[in-house]
C-alpha cells in the first residue's frame, strides 16, 4: 500500500512537471513570438510611414572635443594603435606603382586572430590578387582586418604566429583592440580609416567577413559595368540591405541593443555586414562620420547605417549579394552570384566550379530558358533553403 502510494505520487510528480515545462515553454516562446512580431510591425510601421531619422544627426553626433576622434595622432581617446600595418599595400604592383590611382578595389575581410585556416583559403581562392591581375586585368588589394585575441594567456602565442603568417603573407592588418564580437565597430573604424590613409585612391572599398565566397570575376565585371557609366561609381553603397529592421531587444540575445543605447523603434537601413561595397566617395564620406559620430553602438553594420544616413547616403540593393544564406550549388547560379555566406571546407571546390570557364560560355536561348527554370525551382520555391531572393530568378 505504502509503496502503491509512493509510485502514484512519482508518477503526479513527473506528469506535473511535464505540465509546468510545457507550459513555460509556451509562455516564453509566446512571449518570444509577441515581442518579435510586435517590433519588427513598430518598426516597418516607423521606416514606412514616418521615415525620419533625423534624431540620429543630433543623437550621435559628438559634441565635446574630449569626444572627437583625433585622426592623425594616436593620442586620441578613441584611436587605436597598429600592431600589424602595411602601409605601402596599395603603392604596390599594378600599372601606377606611386600613387596607386589604379586600385580598382581595396578588399577587407574581417576576420579573428585564430581564424588561420579560412583566410588561407581564402588567400588560395577569391583572395588571390595574382588571379586578378593575371586572368582579368584588375588591380585588387585584399587585406585581413583583425584585433587581439581576448584570451590573455593566448595572446602572445597567437600573436607570433600572427607575426609570422604576416611575414609570409604581408596581407594582415591589426589593431590593438580585443577582437570581440562587441568591438566589430572598432573594426569598422580601423578599416575606413585605413583605407583613408593608405588607399585614397582606390575607386571602390568592399568589407566582407571570412566565411563569405565572393565571386570575384562577377565583382570585377559589375564594378567595370559601373565605373563605365558616368554616376555608377559614385554615391555608391551596394549590398543585401535590411530595411526597417528593429533593435534587438531580447536580453540574452548576441544582438542585443539595450534602450539606453538606442531607444527608437527602428535602425535606418543598411547592408549586411557579410559583404558590401562602397564607391570611393562614400568611403570618404563614412569615414568623416566616424570622426564625429558617437560610435557606443556595436552591431557594425548599424553603426554603418547610422553614419551613411547622417552623410545622406543610402544603401541599394543587389540581389546577388547574399545575407545570411549560402547559394546553392548550380551553374546557372554560379554565373550571376556575388557574395555567399557560411562557406568554410568548401572555398576551394566551389571556387573551382565558380570560376570554371564552361560557366561562362554562351548557353544559346534554350540554355537560358533552362538557367531561368533552375533558378526559380532553386529561389523562389518556399521548401529550399534561400539566399537570394526569387527577384534574382528573373535578373
Ligand atoms: C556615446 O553614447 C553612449 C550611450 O548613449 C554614452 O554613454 C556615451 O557617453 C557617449 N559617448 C560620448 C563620447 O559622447
Ligand atoms: C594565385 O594565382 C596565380 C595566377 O593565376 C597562380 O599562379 C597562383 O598559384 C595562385 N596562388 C594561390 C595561392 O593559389
Ligand atoms: C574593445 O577593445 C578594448 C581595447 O582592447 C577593450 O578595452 C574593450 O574591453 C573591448 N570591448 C569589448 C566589448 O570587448
Ligand atoms: C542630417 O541628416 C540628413 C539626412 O537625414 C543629412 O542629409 C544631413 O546632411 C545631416 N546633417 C548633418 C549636419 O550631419
Amino acid at each position: 500500500m505504502f509503496i502503491n502510494f509512493r509510485r502514484i505520487h512519482k508518477c503526479q510528480c513527473v506528469q506535473l512537471l511535464t505540465a509546468i515545462l510545457v507550459l513555460g515553454m509556451v509562455v516564453v516562446c509566446w512571449e518570444d513570438l509577441d515581442h518579435h512580431v510586435v517590433s519588427h510591425m513598430r518598426s516597418y510601421t516607423y521606416r514606412y510611414l514616418i521615415n525620419s531619422y533625423d534624431f540620429l544627426n543630433s543623437s550621435f553626433t559628438l559634441t565635446s572635443n574630449r569626444g572627437l576622434r583625433k585622426d592623425s595622432s594616436n593620442s586620441g581617446i578613441w584611436e587605436y594603435s597598429y600592431l600589424i600595418n602595411h602601409p605601402d599595400k596599395c603603392q604596390e604592383g599594378g600599372a601606377d606603382e606611386k600613387t596607386g590611382e589604379d586600385v580598382l578595389l581595396l578588399l577587407f575581410v574581417k576576420s579573428s586572430p585564430e581564424n588561420f585556416e579560412q583566410r588561407q583559403a581564402i588567400r588560395d581562392t577569391w583572395g588571390n590578387e595574382s588571379f586578378v591581375w593575371s586572368e582579368l586585368r584588375e588591380n585588387v588589394k585584399v587585406v585581413f582586418a583583425l584585433g587581439m585575441h581576448p584570451d590573455v594567456r593566448q595572446q602572445s602565442r597567437v600573436q607570433a604566429a600572427l607575426l609570422q603568417e604576416d611575414q609570409a603573407y604581408r596581407d594582415l592588418i591589426q589593431q590593438d583592440f580585443v577582437d570581440t564580437f562587441h568591438n566589430l565597430t572598432a573594426k569598422l573604424i580601423m578599416q575606413f580609416h585605413w583605407g583613408h590613409k593608405y588607399c585614397p585612391n582606390a575607386h571602390f572599398l568592399m568589407s566582407a567577413d571570412d566565411d563569405i565566397f565572393v565571386h570575384v570575376p562577377n565583382l570585377m565585371k559589375y564594378l567595370r559595368q559601373l565605373m563605365s557609366t558616368q554616376s555608377g561609381s559614385k554615391d555608391l553603397w551596394v549590398g543585401h540591405v535590411h530595411r526597417g529592421s528593429p533593435p534587438n531587444r531580447r536580453k540574452y540575445s548576441k544582438y542585443h541593443v539595450p534602450y539606453e543605447l538606442y531607444p527608437w523603434p527602428s535602425y535606418p537601413d543598411y547592408t549586411a555586414g557579410a559583404g558590401y561595397v562602397v564607391s570611393g566617395d562614400v568611403a570618404d564620406k563614412i569615414y568623416r562620420a566616424t570622426l564625429v559620430l558617437n560610435s557606443s553602438i556595436y552591431i557594425d553594420d548599424v553603426f554603418m547605417g547610422i553614419c551613411a544616413k547622417a552623410m545622406g547616403v543610402s544603401p541599394q540593393e543587389h540581389v546577388y549579394f547574399s545575407g545570411e544564406g549560402k547559394a546553392p550549388y548550380h551553374p546557372c547560379i554560379y554565373d550571376r552570384m556575388i557574395t555567399s555566406h557560411g562557406h568554410a571546407i568548401d572555398m576551394r571546390p566551389l571556387w573551382q566550379a565558380a570560376t570554371d570557364p564552361t560557366v561562362y560560355s554562351s548557353r544559346g536561348s534554350i540554355g537560358d530558358l533552362y538557367c531561368t527554370a533552375v533558378r526559380v525551382l532553386q529561389l523562389c520555391l518556399p521548401y529550399f533553403q534561400q539566399t537570394y531572393s526569387c527577384k534574382a530568378a528573373f535578373a
